[in-house]
């Protein structure tokens, strides 16, 4: 495309926005974003955006104000006449809703695309999805990106012996035998009960971890009930030292207390959304060179399937 393009953040994660443009080797376009005094939210771009291929960073996690912020970012752009705007959401917000799992419930992540699109988003960009068929949700294009690239680079140049993958529920299933079979290790997984929203309980282990290092996968960390009870029955079973990684590191209201109790010798998370509060147990690797390849792949019309390898 000829057509010029830049990078523009909103206010969850700046500094993975930085990072992007950055690695992309361009600088964050200027926008304004305040609040009025009762705090609704106001943005503005502070450059012309006529004609161009534009990019809005933003995560969605809580509060709610992320994602308005986003759409009022969209809603600029396209009364601004760019030419294209795409949504890069490192985390997607809303997405554990995407079923209409008991009567009376709404799916709040179709809700959220049905915005994005009415916005104006032209497409999304975004990263391992709690479930990949939330891609369907959009008749935009949607380009769907996995964080392992920066997790297996890290485990071939750290490589773990006698290693078992679990899947801390049946949800990650997919992801954790992906990683056994690209790390070469064996795996495992835990028959997880929900009783209710943010309450986990361990039913069963299936697989063996007793005298084995153990990696636990999963896409997100809210509470960390679901991993730290995981970790626990693993160790219980006889686990030596037990790693886990996460894309999206939520962490809200117990979480890091309970890393901090739990039997985990460390957690590997990636930055799609920022720490509330730095931990010796919790390490973070960038995902900025993957989203500005991305972007600068969609920008120049090339493929992107590089970048689907999960
Ligand atoms: C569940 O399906 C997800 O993959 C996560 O395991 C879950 O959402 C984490 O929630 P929490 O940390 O509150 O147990």
């Amino acid at each position: 495309m000829d057509t010029p393009l830049a990078i523009f953040s909103g206010t969850s994660n700046p500094a993975l926005a930085r990072a992007i443009a950055e690695e992309y080797g361009t600088a964050l376009g200027e926008v304004t974003i305040k609040k009025f005094s009762d705090g609704e939210l106001y943005c503005k771009y502070e450059q012309s955006i006529r004609g161009e291929d534009i990019f809005v960073v933003q995560s969605t996690p809580p509060p709610g104000d992320n994602i308005i912020e986003l759409l009022l970012l969209l809603d600029a752009a396209k009364r601004a006449s760019v030419k294209r705007v795409t949504a890069v959401m490192p985390y997607f917000g809303y997405a554990r809703q995407d079923r209409k799992d008991q009567p009376r419930v709404s799916i709040g992540s179709k809700l959220m695309a049905n915005l994005l699109v009415k916005a104006g988003a032209d497409r999304v960009l975004t990263m391992d999805l709690h479930a990949a068929q939330i891609q369907g949700f959009f008749d935009i294009p949607l380009d769907h990106l996995y964080a392992s690239r920066a997790f297996i680079d890290h485990f071939t140049s750290n490589p773990i012996d006698n290693l078992v993958v679990v899947a801390p529920d049946v949800g990650s299933l997919k992801m954790a035998r992906s990683y056994s079979k690209k790390l070469g290790a064996s795996l495992a997984f835990i028959d997880k009960r929900r009783p209710k929203a943010n309450q986990s309980e361990i039913m069963n282990l299936i697989g063996e971890v007793k005298g084995k290092n153990v990696l636990i996968v999963d896409d997100l960390i809210d509470t960390a009930g679901t991993l730290t009870n995981a970790a626990a029955a693993l160790k219980e079973r006889g686990a030596l030292n037990i790693i886990a990684i996460c894309t999206h590191p939520i962490l809200s209201g117990p979480a890091f207390q309970r890393i901090e109790d739990s039997p985990i010798d460390e957690l590997l998370v990636t930055d799609t959304v920022q720490l509330r509060q730095p931990s010796d147990k919790i390490k973070v690797l960038s995902i900025a060179n993957i989203f500005a390849e991305a972007i600068q792949r969609i920008h120049t019309n090339d493929t992107i399937s590089a970048l689907f390898d999960n």
